[in-house]
């Protein structure tokens, strides 16, 4: 049986994509960024996940202002880095879980929640950023991803409490998935920010500090949060939070912290992210078969 051993919130501001690709790590200003995930890295080199559920959003690169699908879910083989406007991203080719995504699209829209499948799709810095923070700069990336894209750019995004419980029918689906992967989560996004407008610039601490308490603490609490309290609080593009409450869904009610790290700036954006265990699930080693199977499915890339 598949299992979500943990979950990961983290940020995924584009210029830290440029400050990666352009070998800009080591100044100071990224510096104080960068080094915040050195701990994230080598938990995430020793905790090695079969497969990562990347909860993003596309910014109008995969799909257009034409096409905006609330929630969208990626059963697709591979899914190249997006061209945001100076180029793909120097990044792998990100390669899919096609038949767990599947399964995940059948329990999920049989338990009533209307996802998009999507069969071929590209994936921008929402998905990659985070990727190279939590895995560093490897190539191939390490193990497969389902990318699921929420629209969170366009009026109505979903609520937190549909995210919340979005989360939960993802854990139900992973864990009647007969081969025995364990499972990590992302939810990227954030935390405050606004690009534009008259209070471009916004950045609330203690906003984006009390989010993370509440993820941890009383995330049911936190789901109940209104789209208004987000746009005042966390700025218009602070909404991207809601984006973290799938993730946690689909953690145990109690958690185990494993990690946690907050800066601001980088570029006009608070960077925020956690690390929180399913206790449990994570103690479980993984099958020798299950193991073996991840190694060579990679081998065969
Ligand atoms: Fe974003």
């Amino acid at each position: 049986m598949a299992r979500i051993i943990a979950g990961v919130g983290c940020s995924h501001v584009p210029a830290i994509g440029a400050a990666l690709d352009n070998g800009k790590t080591e100044e100071p200003y990224w510096k104080r960024v960068f080094s915040g995930f050195v701990p994230s890295k080598q938990w995430m080199a020793e905790t090695k996940p079969d497969v990562c559920i990347v909860v993003y959003n596309d910014h109008a690169s995969a799909f257009s202002m034409d096409i905006v699908p609330t929630f969208a879910l990626g059963c697709a083989d591979e899914y190249p880095p997006a061209d945001e406007g100076w180029g793909p991203r120097p990044v792998p080719v990100v390669k899919g879980h096609p038949g767990l995504a599947a399964h995940i699209a059948q329990s999920v829209i049989l338990d009533e929640f209307d996802l998009t499948v999507v069969n071929k799709m590209e994936v921008d810095h929402g998905l990659t950023v985070p990727m190279n923070l939590l895995f560093g700069q490897p190539n191939p990336w390490p193990c497969p991803v389902i990318p699921l894209a929420v629209n969170v750019v366009l009026y109505p995004p979903p609520t937190g409490k549909r995210c919340f419980n979005l989360g939960k029918a993802i854990r139900k689906a992973v864990e009647s998935y007969p081969e025995d992967l364990r499972v990590v989560i992302f939810g990227t996004g954030g935390m405050s920010h606004q690009i534009s407008g008259q209070r471009a610039g916004l950045i609330n601490s203690k906003f984006d500090k009390a989010f993370l308490d509440g993820l941890v603490e009383n995330p049911k609490k936190l789901a109940r949060k209104p789209h208004l309290e987000y746009m005042r609080e966390a700025g218009a593009e602070g909404i991207e939070m809601v984006m973290w409450l799938i993730m946690r869904g689909a953690l145990d009610e109690e958690v185990k912290e494993k990690y946690r790290f907050y800066t601001v700036p980088a570029s006009n954006t608070a960077v925020g992210h956690i690390i929180m265990e399913n206790p449990r699930a994570m103690k479980k080693k993984p099958g020798k078969k299950t193991a073996q199977k991840t190694q060579e499915r990679l081998a065969a890339e």
